[in-house]
């Protein structure tokens, strides 16, 4: 009697194993490379983690599950798999994860681009959109991008004209473009303040040089001390703070003009006049105006001019590709001081350089990272909440079994071929898909295809003497975003 009683529980506590370890041995999750007891997979990484991942892929297949330290991360490198993240299961990969650094410049998450999924995300989005993205706001801003066009191709006159055989860092003067252009469209035209655009220009490379390095919290969330302790936090917080002095002067010198409209208003503007709304479904306090600025100042700047680099890499570095451009530019506007952005519809090879660019480079090789807000299955495979998922769009764009000559820069593959970059076509997502697809997309093209066929058009190209075309250095830097490694130097000869 005495042994039955000890049996009983026993049996009980034995079944109950069982059936917690039965569970445990059904759950099916995706393929994984070997791990470090602690680091997990983070040594597999490498500095281009693109490419790391991509020969990952290649061994352990197109949906893999790294443990890059505690976090365990998904990593996504084929177009069907990618449909079945940003199309299938949309909705539970359309969060983010939080990352420490993203935290304390963006205002707690008070942004939109790194902000969790929710009603703030949604309003943040809705709110941008309608008074910055949408194709009416982005065609009404013609008149200032063609302006902007007008003086980068004046500074590149003048410095041809003063120090003709002096080559030109181009990689400085795009980005410079692409700082000043997308600064007037957030907080509108400045006049004299050169210095302004140039500050920003400093604090957007700290920023992005903090959200591209390595923070240990963001791959061992059980660690958050160590922030602290190694300086990091107060790394994040110095440059936040002089953001937040910047930015605190532009709110108060746009309010004090009280809702008065001009036409050189910028989205900062759209954004005071909605703070004193009284039907809006928030309330927009400066901290969100703030957090929303040093995003999209962020997300807009680097992304334009990487596409421009690239692009003028490649055309010098292809010159039959270079001269067929010219052509086609040439011969649409010949005769006008510039191009104007209604000649660009009539300019198809341009639009297929363009394509081309960001297929080969694109300017986030791994998109932004998402991650999954419920457990779900995925090709058999069962995915749980909370993993982190990267999506490698640069493997995708090189995948051989898509694209013919995958490593070569072949324009003509985009003529006559439906394919776009709208987010539809899951082999070509270099602005991303489903409901986080990059707003800005439709404000960067405008920006990217009037600027590169005034370049074209405007002057003709020479590599620094002694160079030939093979020695373009292509070498990519690691990042967030993925620049040219080393500054581009060419030399401009007008040829209007
Ligand atoms: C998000 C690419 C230009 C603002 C994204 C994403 C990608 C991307 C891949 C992530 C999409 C996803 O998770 O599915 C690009 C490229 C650009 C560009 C290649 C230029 C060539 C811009 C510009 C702006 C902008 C000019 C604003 C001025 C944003 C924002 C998000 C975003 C705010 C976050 C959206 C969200 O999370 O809801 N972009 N982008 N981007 N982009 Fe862009």
């Amino acid at each position: 009697m005495h042994a039955f009683l000890w049996l009983a529980p026993l049996t009980l506590l034995l079944l109950t194993i069982k059936l917690i370890l039965s569970k445990r041995s059904s759950v099916r999750l995706p393929p994984s490379p070997w791990k470090l007891p602690f680091i997990g997979n983070l040594h597999q990484l490498g500095l281009l983690p693109h490419q790391s991942l991509d020969k990952l892929a290649k061994k352990h297949g197109p949906l893999m599950l790294l443990k890059l330290g505690q976090v365990p991360t998904l990593v996504v490198s084929s177009s069907q798999m990618a449909r079945e993240i940003l199309k299938t299961h949309d909705l539970i990969f359309a969060s983010r994860p939080i990352l420490r650094t993203a935290e304390i410049l963006f205002y707690g998450g008070k942004d939109m681009g790194f902000a969790q999924y929710g009603e703030h995300w949604r309003q943040m989005r809705k709110i941008c959109v309608i008074n910055l993205f949408n194709a009416k706001k982005v065609q009404s801003f013609q008149a200032a991008r063609e302006e902007e066009v007008a003086h980068l191709m004046d500074k590149i006159s003048q410095a041809c004209s003063l120090h003709p055989l002096e080559p030109l860092n181009m990689s400085q003067v795009l980005n410079l473009f692409s700082n000043d252009i997308t600064c007037r469209a957030l907080m509108g035209k400045f006049s004299g303040e050169e210095g302004r655009n140039i500050l920003f220009h400093k604090l957007i490379e700290e920023n992005i040089l903090l959200l591209s390095g390595f923070n240990l919290v963001d791959y061992f969330p059980s660690l958050g001390w160590l922030s602290s302790l190694l300086g990091l936090d107060e790394r994040a917080k110095r440059i936040s703070s002089k953001w937040e002095a910047v930015l605190c002067q532009i709110i108060q010198e746009h309010s004090i003009r009280n809702g008065e409209k001009t036409k050189d208003d910028g989205f900062v503007d759209s954004l005071l006049s909605l703070q004193k709304d009284p039907n809006m479904e928030i309330s927009l306090t400066d901290e969100i105006i703030k957090a929303l600025l040093v995003d999209l100042i962020g997300a807009g700047i680097d992304t334009t001019y990487i596409a421009l680099e690239w692009s003028m890499s490649e055309l010098i570095k292809n010159p039959q590709i270079m001269r067929k451009l010219q052509d086609e530019v040439r011969g649409v506007a010949f005769g006008q001081s510039m191009v104007k952005e209604e000649d660009l519809s009539k300019m198809c090879y341009l639009t297929s350089v363009i394509k081309e660019v960001l297929r080969l480079h694109p300017p986030n090789p791994l998109l932004l990272p998402r991650e999954s807000m419920d457990s779900c299955q995925i090709e058999g495979y069962d995915i749980p909440r909370k993993t982190r998922v990267v999506i490698n769009f640069w493997s995708i764009a090189r995948d051989p079994k898509i694209w013919d000559y995958p490593e070569e820069f072949r324009p003509e593959r985009f003529i006559d071929n439906p394919i776009d970059f709208k987010g539809q076509d899951y082999e070509y997502i270099p602005f991303g898909s489903g409901r986080r697809v990059c707003p800005g997309m439709q404000f960067a093209i405008s920006v990217i295809e009037l600027a590169l066929a005034n370049l074209v058009y405007r002057f003709d190209w020479k590599l620094v003497d002694g160079m030939v075309p093979e020695e373009v250095d292509m070498t990519e830097s690691p990042g967030l975003t993925m620049r040219m490694k080393n500054n581009l130097y060419l030399v401009a000869n007008s040829w209007v």
